[in-house]
């Protein structure tokens, strides 16, 4: 049709086993120095980042995309396995900026949860493993949490135009938390 620009269609190769996207445009990196604040156990934190030289925490690989209404943004988040005291090794977390925008989760390898939190204080915590899809409606607050053994390795979609707040959810708190405690994943 005349007068649409219209965008370039193009393909990418990522790999299942190992949540790694070949070329991505950014490669997003926290370690755990960058979690400080997030979990319950802070004095266990600073060990972590003391003794093991402040080791990568999780990566995200994705395709930068216009951030306009239209386009999607996808990639794929990686999650190392761990502890922090007995609290399991989880993301920030975050809000849309546009916070009616929705997001789809496709666990492709490992295990754990994710926790979902809204304005008014309701929270959800939907199991992941592979093969298995959470859909974060609009307003939703998420984080990811690893509860396995293995990389916790998943494939996100939302909606180009959406960004992300993490301020608001950092002053909050998601209401749960996920701990392993002799083996057993607890939720409280
Ligand atoms: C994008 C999204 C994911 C997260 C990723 C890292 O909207 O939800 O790609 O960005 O799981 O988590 P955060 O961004 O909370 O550090
Ligand atoms: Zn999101």
């Amino acid at each position: 049709m005349k007068g649409i620009n219209y965008f370039q269609p193009f393909s990418v190769d990522i790999n299942l086993m190992k949540g790694i996207m070949d070329a991505p445009d950014n490669r997003v990196v926290r370690t755990a120095s960058s979690m400080r604040g997030h979990y319950a156990d802070e004095s266990a934190l600073e060990k972590i980042i003391r003794e093991q030289g402040d080791p990568i925490h999780y990566e995200v690989f994705e395709k930068i995309m216009p951030q306009e209404y239209g386009h999607l943004c996808f990639g794929i988040s990686r999650l190392q396995p761990g502890l922090v005291g007995e609290e399991c090794f989880m993301t920030k977390g975050h809000y849309h900026s546009i916070l009616e925008t929705a997001e789809i989760y496709l666990c492709l390898g490992g295990e754990g949860y994710l926790v979902m939190k809204t304005q008014n204080g309701d929270c959800a915590v939907e199991y992941m493993k592979s093969g298995r899809l959470v859909y974060v409606p609009p307003c939703w607050a998420h984080r990811s949490v690893n509860t396995g053994e293995e990389e916790l390795i998943l494939l996100f979609i939302y909606p180009a135009e959406a960004g992300h707040n993490y301020g608001d959810i950092e002053k909050e708190g998601f209401p749960k938390r996920i701990f392993k405690r002799a083996g057993k994943v607890v939720i409280e």
